[in-house]
């Protein structure tokens, strides 16, 4: 059988799209949904956010209302110095508020889009495959039953029980590989052997695509930009953008936040228990997300000013004060609003580690109430419920003395410790430990890596985010064309 080509798969993608009523957003609509046709905002408060509805790609966004079901100022939460410790302002976008809970959906539509849009998937034969330890896969799992492909995902057996749940709940067939969160390499086994007996799957891997580095290039920074501005006051800088890595996706925003601001530094943070990036470290830990015994391809290292690892009891300890109603009497009773108090469960154990992370770079840098640094609040504290009852069965139930404990040593007592500013030389040893990974392992030649240590690589590549748009609309266009008579789609795009 010969192979389609690009225009006969492209068509495929068309005549799939049209079939099921599908429009696809552009970046600048989920950068602005003020630019969806009103049609769509119109028809959005009466689906489910979590429903498998076309129309739920156009809430792949900072900006989703929860209470009205519309769109809103970017979903964002200030952590008060009262509560970080330190004086400056530690701001964290909130990825609570993204179907499937979690922001990672945004990355997998930035990895299934171009490819769908541009004929290098087909949706009526081919399989989207999501190596993952969770959130991407359960993104990818959602945005394929939205598009209409078929979906498997692949993931760490140790990850928690509401991610297989969640899967299960959508119809994705399910790889599970050995081991935990930084048991990567085996997920990478995993993607071989499909590659090798499955010739109709596209394995869209989250750590060397660049539509993962541009949809947050494109999305989470601005979106951190348009936050800032709202917030910040006339005196504000913008003096930080903090990732934890998994992907090193989230850690992308940084590159245009710097460009921007260009005071603006950039932290990458990880497992203490796995301190890859730190000290060349590798091991098993918590911090569910993050932290994978390599240097993803798509981190751009040159651009990484501060590496710190955080220890795993920190944000496990903190996730049960943020959460359990003996850390929430605490808070009050030490004077924090019963408002901000219910909104710390919105932070998940790798947002309480981007908090931590948050925090070091506020006192490394001694930054002051003028200085506003911000990071992701990736998940939120509902896919962890059973992580807290595990805690409840291990150390028994949660007293306010224990909270104090927990509160004083773990977040007030956040120090620099495990932090290295990195120098040119250390930079460009991270950007060198890609060597293993990806040319020894992965199949990528010494000649694509030392290109990623040209800033200009990263330059170019980011000048390629208006052609996504320009794509996307074509496609769209096309989708409709071909659709008339069709009555219902025109013009509410379903
Ligand atoms: C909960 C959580 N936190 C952090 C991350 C890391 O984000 P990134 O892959 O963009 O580096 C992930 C990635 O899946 C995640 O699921």
């Amino acid at each position: 059988m010969t192979k389609p080509t690009r225009d006969e798969v492209r068509a495929r993608a068309v005549a799939r799209c049209r079939e099921r009523k599908i429009v696809i957003p552009t970046i600048a609509e989920m950068r602005d949904p003020g630019r969806i046709d009103p049609v769509i905002r119109a028809a959005l408060p009466a689906v489910d956010m979590q429903a498998v509805d076309p129309l739920n790609l156009f809430r792949i966004t900072w900006h989703n209302d929860p209470a009205t079901g519309g769109f809103g100022p970017v979903n964002a939460l200030e952590i008060p110095s009262a509560l970080s410790g330190v004086p400056a302002r530690i701001v964290g976008l909130v990825g609570r508020h993204f179907p499937t809970g979690a922001h990672k959906v945004g990355a997998a539509f930035g990895c299934l889009a171009p490819r769908l849009v541009n004929g290098e998937f087909d949706p009526t034969t081919q399989k989207a495959v999501w190596p993952s330890t969770g959130n991407y896969c359960r993104g990818g799992a959602f945005d394929s039953a939205l598009l209409g492909c078929r979906a498997v995902a692949i993931l760490p057996r140790e990850m928690s029980r509401e991610r297989f749940a969640w899967l299960e709940s959508i119809g994705a067939e399910i790889i599970a590989t050995p081991g935990c969160e930084s048991n990567v390499k085996e997920i990478f086994d995993a993607c071989w052997e499909i590659k090798k007996t499955q010739g109709e799957a596209v394995i869209f891997n989250q750590f060397e695509e660049w539509g993962n580095y541009l949809w947050h290039y494109g999305v989470t920074a601005p979106a951190a930009e348009e936050a800032f501005r709202a917030l910040a006051g006339p005196r504000g800088r913008f003096a930080g953008w903090v990732g934890a890595t998994g992907s090193a996706g989230t850690l992308a925003a940084g590159d245009y936040l710097r460009q921007r601001f260009p005071g603006c530094t950039i932290t990458v943070a990880e497992a203490l228990q796995c301190p890859t990036l730190l000290a060349n470290g590798f091991g098993g830990h918590r911090i569910e997300g993050i932290g994978d015994k390599h240097v993803p391809w798509i981190h751009n290292a040159r651009n990484t000013d501060l590496v710190t690892a955080i220890d795993d009891e920190a944000p496990m300890r903190l996730l049960r004060v943020f959460n359990e109603p003996a850390g929430h009497a605490l808070l009050v009773a030490r004077g924090f609003s019963p408002e901000l108090v219910g909104r710390l469960p919105l932070l998940g154990i790798s947002s309480i580690c981007n908090l931590l992370a948050a925090i070091k770079t506020a006192r490394h840098y001694e930054l002051e109430a003028d200085d506003v640094v911000f990071t992701c609040f990736t998940d939120s504290a509902e896919l962890y419920q059973t992580r807290l009852a595990e805690l409840t069965a291990e150390r028994g139930a949660y007293s306010e003395r224990q909270a104090e404990v927990d509160l004083e040593r773990f977040l007030l007592g956040a120090t620099t410790d495990h932090l290295r500013e990195l120098t040119h030389a250390d930079r460009k040893a991270l950007h060198n430990l890609k060597y293993f990974t990806w040319v020894e392992q992965q199949g990528r030649t010494v000649e694509e890596l030392n290109a990623l240590w040209s800033p200009s690589f990263w330059t170019e590549l980011q000048a390629q985010l208006p052609a996504w748009d320009e794509a996307i609309v074509a496609f769209n266009q096309e989708t409709r064309n071909r659709g008339q008579g069709t009555g219902d789609r025109e013009g509410n795009g379903r």
